[in-house]
């Protein structure tokens, strides 16, 4: 079974002093929410669609599913998100784990719900390559020089740029070894994550890269939302 997981349990403070979290503003007249909860409808793979959120933006989560979506908005199961963002992955797959049980083909496609713009084929091949490796990554490679440094101060090492790929999402893996990976790490351990491919990868397991787009870029910052605009401005007018 295969379930769309979709993050949207953070506060977006980078986006500064705005009335609320960065998910819930509007690009193009729609939530960004609402915007990726799209894209993942467009796929029948998903046994269930789940997206978790702060506690207090649970209810508005729902109307706003059912508002812009209609009948198939009120399928998306809406649950609370964790303190972290791999809490709020590991919230998803106690639900999952309740409601179906865990065996090893329980596949998760987690997405962050502020990059709207990916596109079907990274779902499909999220879905391909998550099956067949148990774990896969979207990434794209890296166009700016990579610059290492232990102190903040001064170069550590300059690495081969050619071997270097930028994160995005979606991240997929097998919800049951996710788990117990994730159960294994120690506090320092899961204090030092900034994602959870990385689990998987400090514990020594393999991890597919799947080829992600330029443009499915994550809205951080205030400059992200107008660049945001401006690419379904380009969509809407089919550049
Ligand atoms: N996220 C989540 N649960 C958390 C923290 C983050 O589901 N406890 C989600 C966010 O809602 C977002 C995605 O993870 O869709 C990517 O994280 P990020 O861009 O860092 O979002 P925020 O944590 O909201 O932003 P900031 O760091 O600026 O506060």
């Amino acid at each position: 079974m295969v379930f769309g997981v979709i993050l949207a349990g953070g506060v977006g403070s980078r986006m500064g002093n705005v009335e609320k979290p960065k998910q819930f503003l509007k690009i193009g007249g729609k939530p960004i929410l609402i915007h990726t909860v799209e894209k993942f409808l467009m796929h029948d793979s998903f046994q269930e669609l789940i997206v978790l959120t702060p506690t207090e933006w649970i209810e508005h989560t729902k109307n706003l599913l059912k508002k812009y979506l209609g009948e198939a908005g009120s399928t998306v199961k809406v649950l609370k998100g964790g303190s972290t963002r791999n809490e709020t992955i590991m919230n998803s797959i106690a639900y999952i784990e309740e409601k179906y049980g865990l065996d090893d083909d329980t596949l998760i496609v987690t997405h962050d719900s502020v990059r709207p713009f990916l596109t079907y084929r990274i779902i499909e091949e999220n879905i391909k390559y998550g099956l067949q490796y148990g774990a896969c990554d979207t990434v794209i490679p890296a166009t700016d020089t990579i610059v290492h440094s232990e102190d903040g101060k001064v170069i550590t090492s300059v690495p081969d740029r050619s071997k270097m790929y930028q994160g995005q999402t979606p991240q997929t893996f097998g919800a049951k070894k996710l788990k117990e990976l994730y159960q294994s790490l120690t506090e320092e351990e899961k204090e030092i994550l900034t994602d959870a491919s990385k689990i998987f990868v400090i514990k020594g397991e393999q991890v597919y890269l799947v080829e992600g787009e330029v443009y499915n870029t994550k809205i951080t910052y205030p400059y992200d939302l107008r660049v945001a605009e401006s690419l379904l401005n380009d969509q809407k007018n089919g550049q």
